[in-house]
């Protein structure tokens, strides 16, 4: 099987054709204090766009990102896949700018495309299900855009399985635009969504995105048992937000880690190429959110000489 970028596979029940792994760029732009600085952003577009790499992840709450991605893209936008989200909120204080709702939608996808530079988004995602605003409001409003030829094809993101299904029985009732893709949290150290959010994608022709394929680093470890206790909560790097808001730098994730990299030994790559191998492996996954390292740090990344760990000894206690 081959995960070159390159190799485009289609993005759920659509016929949108996207790269085996997708490039995320929440850490374009310094805002979150262990971001990418521009230069360093545009050297990790450029080197995945000359691979042949179309699929880039942004969302309208990742700060300075959609606009670097629209400056970087401006040259080539046909031929990429922009993915952008919209729900978390845009300015603190105002009620209308977060949640689901037509307002937000409508005033989100508008900035997103003022920044981006562009008059279409190819995907457009429900970033965060708000458990407030009605389906069929969130459901017409994407369909609108759709039609309206603002948006392409439409998605959703951390949102439960049962309301995820409802909302595409609803979406293929009504004729209204289904959505093609989910993106949830999965990696080795987090694999809730095998219960219940995989097979509903799987049944209901979404395409699996996933995002923290190396659990914001720990995958790769370089983390330490010192970790677990010594970073201080909202010390600005991203160390202290998996340790202090995420709560991910923990005792079992670190045993998990031990074992992966006992396996990433075995085969003679890296903890982090197992943990990305693992998830390419799986035929569910359409394409893992890949943030590669900072450019000046390492060469390449995917691919374990002959696929990693699969889904035996590095899978975590469950
Ligand atoms: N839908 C959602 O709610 C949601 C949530 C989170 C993310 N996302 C998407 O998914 C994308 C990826 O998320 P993520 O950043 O959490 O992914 P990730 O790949 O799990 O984590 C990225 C982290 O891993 C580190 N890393 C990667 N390769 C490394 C290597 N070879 N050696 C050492 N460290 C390495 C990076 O470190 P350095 O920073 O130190 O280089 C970075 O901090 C985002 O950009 C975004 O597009 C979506």
């Amino acid at each position: 099987m081959s995960f070159a970028l390159d190799n485009y596979r289609l993005l759920g029940r659509s016929g949108l054709r996207v790269s085996p792994l997708a490039l995320g760029t929440a850490t374009f732009g310094t805002e979150t204090g262990w971001g990418a600085e521009k230069d360093d952003a545009r050297r990790l577009f450029d080197r995945y766009v000359e691979r042949g790499g179309n699929f880039l992840d942004t969302a309208v709450g990742y700060g300075s990102a959609e606009s670097l991605l629209g400056e970087f893209a401006r040259d080539r936008r046909e031929s990429l896949v922009l993915a952008t989200k919209y729900s978390t909120l845009r300015r603190p204080g105002d009620p209308n700018s977060t949640g689901g709702s037509r307002k937000n939608l409508l005033a989100s996808v508008h900035t997103s495309l003022q920044r981006l530079g562009t008059d279409y988004l190819d995907l457009l995602y429900l970033h965060v299900w708000d458990f407030t605003t009605p389906v069929e409001e969130i459901l017409r409003g994407l369909d609108d855009l759709v039609r309206q030829g603002k948006v392409l094809h439409v998605a959703i993101s951390n949102t439960p399985a049962w309301q995820i299904s409802r909302m595409q029985t609803i979406a293929d009732l009504r004729g209204w635009s289904p959505l093609v893709a989910l993106q949830l949290e999965y990696n080795l150290l987090e694999r809730t969504g095998e219960r219940d959010l995989i097979p509903m994608a799987r049944e209901m022709g979404l395409a699996v995105i996933p995002y923290s394929p190396l659990a914001g680093g720990l995958l790769t470890g370089k983390y330490s048992r010192a970790d677990v206790a010594g970073v201080a909560s909202g010390d600005g790097t991203r160390k202290g937000f998996n340790f202090a808001a995420l709560g991910t730098v923990t005792e079992r994730n670190l045993d998990v880690v031990d074992i992966l990299k006992e396996v990433a030994a075995e085969q003679g790559c890296t903890p982090a190429q197992a943990g990305l191998s693992w998830l390419l492996h799986n035929p569910d996954v359409t394409a893992p959110h890949y943030r590669r390292p900072h450019p000046r740090t390492t060469g390449g990344q995917p691919g374990c000489p002959d696929g990693g760990p699969h889904h035996r000894a590095a899978s975590p206690p469950r």
